[in-house]
């Protein structure tokens, strides 16, 4: 048994109530055994003292691409599907077993530096085990699955898939890792997109998923040009057209969800589908934006995520929290995603988006420790009197000052040491990486 006491914080919980409290956490293995005031305990392990700091849940990122990580500064400037055609697909193509797992750990790297202790996260067609081993070792929080593409001709000959072969290899990879590390790795069905997918395949991974009782993660109803595809082949709207397939349902994690129409918001609603709006991303890619204080309104878990490193270009909760507020702010007023409703859907509501929120999302006793400690200390988040610490969070603060970040009990990251991840190694291999794959597909860059 190992024990971590956290002493002296002032502890944003994020629980029911939402209180804010002053005084220590007490950790025992992944688990909040006691959160009090100077909480006298026998031999702990190890104690941070947490004066004058803020110790917030980590945050939830519920769409992330890992593989991609290696592309970022690769693929600026374009729309969502030349952007995929010109540069992502084909860079994908290209990804070798080392490539993954250091776009992994690149990725990864940064998502612990900035906070983020639990993503939901795509990969590509080859070599997801790569994927999961970074996750594995790293000791971030995950669920992954290996993109499935059985459809699309201008998508690179390799990455195109068999739907036979594309089930046979997730459901081997979903035996493997699905529950990994006491559940701290979870598999997720990662059809890519309607485009990219067959009715067949898609009515398959609907079945498997209430079968393996896992979830479906997606990107759906992003770019304009996308849900007119859909549309003309299909005869049906984006969302319809997923309700038709059976794939409408609480497990359902819907990247995006830009243009809706009623109809489709009805779905969503009803069946308790959850949006992962990324504002980064949509802005980034010139997609749109989503009416997401109309989902919050009609009571849809809509939850954060920043997408890929080439669509945004950092992985970093404070850059969409901030934007997640904001870009809403000129068309429906000022009070519209004030920051507590911004800090919920980064935390607490990343949780209920993963069915996780009896586990993780607030620092409460019987939750797993997923916890980052913040130092507010500087010029941009003073003065500190009076203000209310999830002001600060979202509107003043940055990754910068993450100092401590805690998964499932473990210091993956202390005073900005990376305890997991070998940052000199990473960043060097992540560069080896790239220059490699670059030299298999010089023509589109
Ligand atoms: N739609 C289909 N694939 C992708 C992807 O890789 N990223 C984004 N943002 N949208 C997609
Ligand atoms: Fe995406």
């Amino acid at each position: 048994m190992t024990s971590l006491l956290i002493k002296n914080a002032e502890i944003v919980s994020m629980n029911q109530n939402e209180e804010i409290i002053y005084g220590d956490i007490y950790i025992e293995n992944e688990q909040i055994m006691a959160i009090g005031k100077d909480l006298s305990l026998g031999h702990v392990n190890k104690v941070i003292d947490a004066r004058g700091r803020t110790v917030i849940p980590g945050f939830v990122q519920t769409h992330i691409h890992l593989c991609q990580t290696l592309f970022r500064g690769k693929a600026d400037d374009l729309e969502l599907m030349n952007w995929l055609k010109q540069k992502i697909w084909p860079l994908e193509a290209a990804h070798d077993k080392e490539s993954i797992y250091y776009s992994a750990m690149l990725g990864i790297g940064e998502l612990i530096q900035s906070g983020t202790t639990t993503i939901v996260d795509m990969e590509t067609v080859y070599h997801t085990e790569f994927a999961f081993q970074a996750i594995a070792t790293s000791g971030i929080r995950a669920l992954s699955g290996k993109v499935m593409m059985d459809k699309g001709d201008e998508v690179p000959k390799r990455l195109q898939e068999n739907t036979k072969e594309s089930i046979r290899k997730s459901v081997d990879l979903l035996e493997q890792w699905n529950d990994f590390d006491g559940g701290r790795i979870k598999y997720a069905f990662s059809p890519r997109f309607v485009v990219s997918c067959t009715e067949d395949l898609l009515k398959e991974v609907s079945q498997l998923s209430n079968f393996y009782q896992v979830y479906v993660h997606t990107h759906a109803s992003e770019n304009r040009g996308e849900i007119e595809i859909v549309e003309r082949e299909t005869g049906m709207r984006n969302i319809m057209y997923l309700d038709y397939l059976g794939l409408a349902n609480e497990r359902l994690i819907l990247a995006h969800c830009i243009w809706l129409n009623d109809d489709e918001k009805k779905v969503i609603k009803e069946k308790g589908v959850k949006v992962s709006h990324c504002p980064g991303s949509n802005l980034k890619l010139a997609s749109g934006i989503a009416e997401v204080p109309h989902l919050l309104k009609e009571n849809i878990s809509v939850s954060l995520g920043a997408d890929g490193a080439p669509c945004n270009n950092n992985l970093d909760m404070f850059n969409e929290m901030r934007l997640a507020a904001l870009i809403q702010k000129p068309m429906h007023g000022p009070t519209v995603m004030d920051a507590k409703t911004v800090f919920k859907m980064a935390t607490i509501g990343g949780a209920k988006a993963i069915g996780m929120e009896e586990e993780i999302g607030s620092i409460e006793v019987g939750k797993k420790a997923d916890l980052v400690i913040l130092n507010l200390n500087n010029f941009h988040t003073y003065p500190s009197f009076d203000v209310d610490p999830i002001s600060r969070i979202v509107y003043s603060a940055s990754r910068a000052d993450v100092e401590t970040t805690i998964i499932n009990g473990k210091i993956v990251m202390e005073n900005r040491r990376m305890k997991t991840i070998d940052k000199n190694i990473v960043l060097h291999e992540a560069n080896q990486s790239i220059r490699r794959l670059m030299k298999k597909v010089p023509t589109i860059i």
